[in-house]
């Protein structure tokens, strides 16, 4: 079956969707994460194994039941054994090949120490696996019972303790610093951390202190010959020196090889790519030029010219994205991961907005960085999203506190300000309340959108209803303040509705989601025409008409508009608690109309 087949290959539409989207989220799987997933089989191994030396704290014989009726009875089923293998082998490829694809040591100190530690692993392995695993393969020797091992190291071969302790020091730090980059971009990492913190620092001292207590008792117990007889089975000498050999010669050289290649490959692939040529990179700012093959962050990094980059470039957090400005023509296009990516952030429909970590243009390239160089994982675990810019049909509402300089006067500023925070949260939840969203607040005043996520004759619906629900909201403060203030708190609402620019506007992380354009504007005199008008409410006829409002309902006229070539028709309200009476009769009406369908 491929993508693309559709009525023979799927019997239902639904299915042929859900395979398209099973296949786009297969494709935009990274060799990264395919390294973190073998990572975490790993981990879970290490957890259960280390976990299963702590309850040496309790005593011998309840670590050796859970590691024969749990920890081997799950990782010793053949398939899983097998995924367990094969998870290794990925984890330590992958890592050899992340650490030949980097083209800069700019490591932050927890990337350093997890690379070295992650890379020491196998050598620090080695001697423990030799023993329990390749003696099987090799001899036959079935795996070892836990009081062998602690009696080998405990008794006879005492440095292999010291070997051990690191060894699962290493193994786990390096497991924690894996977790804690994965984790720490997802939106519950700053709930949890508490807890896995807790449990990083307390597992390695209750691993090791587990397994001295356990080989106290199997020492102990082996003081006993025929224990000792029947319970512990050194391997032969003979066969041992072979295992060593191998385990602890052989296999650290060939080790140690392979790594000393990876750099002999990235040696050859920068003299490759002096002979390619170079490109420029076009920073509002700054000009640098980088060989060929190198990616737009790799270039910044270079030239330690500051770039956010929360995930250090695994294609994961997006914050690195930068608009082109130049030429795009010869771009390579995006990957299905960066792809993905940017999908998340709502930036996928912009051609212009790549990501700095995977795009290795081959020809000059003007970008502009679009996040501020010092975002962190704040900010991607809020899922800050972008919005580029586009055109909608909106309702937009002003809200504006009048008298707020007759105050200044008469109150402190703390007065003030407090009494500004109060009016501006009785409008904002009113807003709210109807489905609204406070967009900008300018002094004394609230800019609110409504129909981002509706149709039009709903959006211009909750406008009227959150005008109606300002004014009760207003109303309430001044019945709460009658003491406080001399004259009750006056306003004026402007509602308008038409096509309006939405986007994010602002200098680094000043940005703000906000909207523009002439029907902004209109609300906002709108609003101001309700001084004139002795109002508290202006609101355009056609917003009033798109929520079904009856012909008759409110005071109509047509006003002239500072920047408008033609009279706008308006009606206005003078108690805006009222337009809930004009709604109401619309709302049973809907509903009567929503159940009739349900009931259908
Ligand atoms: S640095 Fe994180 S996606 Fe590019």
């Amino acid at each position: 079956m491929t993508i693309g087949t559709t009525a023979h290959s799927f019997s239902t539409p639904g299915q042929g969707a859900k395979h398209l989207a099973l296949v786009r989220w297969a494709r935009a799987i990274s060799v990264r994460q395919v390294r973190i997933g073998c990572g975490l089989v790993m981990f879970c191994y290490i957890f259960s194994h280390f976990f299963n030396h702590a309850l040496g704290n309790i005593s011998f014989s309840v670590m050796e039941w859970w590691r024969l009726n749990i920890h081997v009875a799950w990782w010793r089923i053949p398939v899983i054994n097998d995924v367990l293998y094969t998870a290794a082998a990925i984890h330590l490829s992958l890592g050899l090949w992340a650490l030949y694809q980097r083209r800069h040591f700019r490591y932050t100190a927890a990337e350093l120490t997890q690379l070295i530690l992650g890379l020491s692993i196998p050598l620090w392995l080695c001697a423990h696996f030799g023993a329990v695993r390749v003696s099987g393969w090799m001899y036959g020797i079935p795996p070892l019972p836990y009081q062998n091992a602690l009696y080998g190291y405990w008794a006879l071969r005492p440095h292999m303790i010291a070997v051990q302790f690191i060894l699962l020091t290493i193994a786990w730090t390096h497991g924690c610093i894996g977790l804690y980059f994965w984790l720490r971009l997802k939106p519950l990492f700053a709930r949890a951390w508490p807890i896995f913190f807790a449990v990083a620092v307390l597992m390695p001292p209750l691993a090791m202190l587990g397994a001295h207590h356990a080989a106290g008792e199997v020492l102990a117990l082996a003081k006993d010959p025929d224990w000792r007889k029947a319970n512990v089975r050194p391997i032969p000498p003979d066969q041992r020196a072979i295992i060593d050999r191998y385990s602890e010669l052989y296999f650290p050289i060939g080790y140690l090889g392979l790594i000393g290649m990876v750099f002999a490959a990235r040696g050859l692939r920068t003299w490759r790519e002096r002979w390619r040529g170079t490109f420029t990179i076009t920073y509002p700012a700054r000009q640098v030029r980088i060989p060929k093959g190198l990616s737009i962050l790799e270039g910044s990094l270079r030239y330690k010219i500051p770039h956010a980059s929360v995930c250090g470039g695994r294609a994961r957090c997006s914050t690195c994205r930068v608009k082109v400005v130049s030429d795009r023509s010869a771009l390579p296009p995006t990957s299905p991961r960066e792809k993905f990516v940017l999908n998340r952030v709502g930036a996928a429909s912009d051609p212009s907005i790549r990501l700095a970590c995977q795009l290795r243009p081959r020809s000059d390239i003007s970008v502009i960085p679009m996040l501020p160089p010092y975002v962190g994982a704040e900010f991607v675990r809020a899922r800050g999203r972008i919005h580029v810019g586009e055109e909608r049909h909106l309702v937009s509402m002003f809200v504006v506190m009048r008298g707020s300089t007759t105050l200044s006067e008469t109150k402190l500023p703390f007065d003030i300000v407090f009494l500004i925070n109060r009016f501006v949260e009785a409008v904002c939840r009113g807003i709210s309340d109807a489905g609204g969203q406070p967009n900008n607040f300018v002094g004394d005043g609230v800019l609110a959108l409504f129909g981002l996520d509706t149709d039009i004759a709903t959006a211009s619906r909750q406008a009227l209803r959150a005008a109606a629900l300002v004014a009760s909201n207003v109303a309430h403060l001044n019945h709460q303040f009658a003491t406080e203030v001399a004259e009750p708190i006056q306003y004026g609402i402007g509602i308008n509705g038409g096509e309006t620019i939405i986007g994010d506007v602002g200098f680094r992380d000043r940005t703000l989601f906000t909207a523009l354009g002439d029907s902004v504007n209109v609300a906002a005199r709108l609003q101001d025409l309700t001084k004139s008008l002795d109002c508290k409410v202006v609101v355009a006829d056609a917003v009033c008409k798109a929520a079904g409002l009856a012909d008759d309902a409110l005071v109509r006229m047509n006003v002239e508009i500072r920047g408008q070539t033609n009279a706008l028709s308006v009606r206005i309200a003078k108690d805006p608690t009222l337009l809930t009476s004009w709604l109401e009769p619309m709302g049973a009406a809907e509903h009567e109309q929503d159940t009739q369908m349900e009931e259908v």
